[in-house]
């Protein structure tokens, strides 16, 4: 068959890019989607069961830094486009060991990049698209939206690594004159969360009558967003987004942290049959994360302007649809915590 576009998705195996991966499979049967991912704790394959035996997909696994293997993957496929989602993604592990993140995140874009740069010396059609974080922009206030010109600000590990390899897109598409768009999304939510991040967290302890950890007084304030606005938003900057550009992501949907923590103890009191308030007993304040960001919020207004796009799900209709995954999915679930995660858990909560 000879395919429309031929596009390198990285990271496909993990939250984002997996609901990325089968919604290109499924709505662009006319393009050939290639999934490559090194199979981290954060990678799991059976995220995307249902779509690997569809014709116009292939995965292959491997580490984004390893730039022979994934030039021969350039070769045996002929890339013109990629859609580069891979990355370590915890704040807290980036605190832990900040220098596997410069690693995979800002050494592994570069060798993406490059083999981008030297693949696609002669084609017209190309793309390098990276997906990137609102962290970049540091943290706010009371007040105030991160616009695409906020100056970047990063105050994590891991932010700092999405930040550097934010630049290192830019200057590419500067220097070498790369085709390139990247997009700055606020934090995601949904089915397929590896259940380190808070809601997945607070799920699966509810489930189990564990703690739930709130660090500091609970008052830091995220921006949530369900992740298929996400690849929804993806899908029209892929399609629709000028080169060179920068698009903010978000759902205009502010919580703060003990707030949302609350609204899912009822939800889950009511999903599993239990008294009232039963889950909320359950939240414990722990010592605080370190340069805790306090406030994110995205301003989205170039992306709904010039591209059209805006965000579909209702954050309570989107939490139950989350919740209720995970009850149906426990196996899921124990499978992916089943490894490393146990020791990260411990080092993390023990005696916090
Ligand atoms: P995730 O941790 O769930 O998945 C990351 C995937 O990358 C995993 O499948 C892992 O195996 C793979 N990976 C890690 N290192 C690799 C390497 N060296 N080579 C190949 N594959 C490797 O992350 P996520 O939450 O799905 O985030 C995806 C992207 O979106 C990241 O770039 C992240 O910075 C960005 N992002 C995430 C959020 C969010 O709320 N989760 C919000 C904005 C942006
Ligand atoms: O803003 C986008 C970012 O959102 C993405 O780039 C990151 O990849 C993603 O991990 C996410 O980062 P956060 O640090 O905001 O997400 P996390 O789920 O880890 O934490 C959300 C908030 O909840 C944050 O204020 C810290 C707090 N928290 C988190 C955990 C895991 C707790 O209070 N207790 C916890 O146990």
């Amino acid at each position: 068959m000879e395919y429309k576009k031929r596009i390198l998705i990285t990271g496909g195996a993990g939250f984002i890019g997996s609901h990325l991966v089968r919604s290109f499979v499924k709505k662009y049967p006319h393009y050939l989607i290639v999934n490559i991912d090194k199979l981290t704790y954060a990678g799991n394959l059976a995220s995307l069961e249902d779509i690997k035996d569809e014709p116009n997909y292939h995965f292959r696994k491997v580490d984004i830094c390893d730039g022979i293997k994934v030039s021969e993957i350039f070769e045996e496929f002929k890339i013109d486009h990629v859609i580069h989602c891979a990355a370590e993604s915890h704040v807290d592990r980036s605190i832990i060991n900040p220098l596997e993140f410069v690693q995979t995140n800002v050494v592994g874009t570069v060798v993406l990049l490059n083999i981008c740069k030297n693949f696609w010396n002669q084609k017209e059609s190309h793309l390098f698209y990276h997906i990137s974080t609102d962290e970049v922009y540091g943290s706010l206030g009371e007040s105030g939206k991160f616009l695409e010109t906020t100056p970047y600000d990063p105050r994590s590990p891991y932010s700092s690594s999405k930040a550097s390899s934010d630049h290192f897109v830019r200057a590419y598409h500067e220097t070498f004159k790369l085709s390139t768009v990247i997009s700055n999304c606020s934090n995601n939510y949904g089915p397929n969360q590896f259940p380190e991040k808070l809601i997945p967290l607070c799920i699966k302890n509810i489930i189990d009558k564990k703690p739930l950890p709130i660090y500091g007084k609970g008052d830091n304030i995220r921006d949530w967003l369900f992740v298929l606005d996400h690849v929804s938003a993806i899908d029209f900057i892929f399609h629709k987004g000028t080169t060179g550009e920068t698009y903010n992501i978000g759902g205009d949907n502010e919580w703060r942290n003990i707030d949302l923590v609350r609204a899912l103890c009822r939800i889950m009191d009511h999903r599993l049959n239990r008294k009232k308030g039963e889950s909320e007993q359950l939240i414990t304040f722990v010592k605080d994360r370190q340069g805790h960001d306090q406030r994110y919020s995205i301003d989205f207004t170039k992306l709904n302007k010039e591209l059209g796009w805006k965000p579909n799900a209702k954050f309570e209709q989107g939490l139950e649809e989350t919740v209720d995954w995970y009850l149906q999915n426990q196996k899921w679930v124990n499978d992916v915590i089943s490894g490393e995660y146990a020791n990260y858990y411990q080092v993390q909560y023990e005696g916090r």
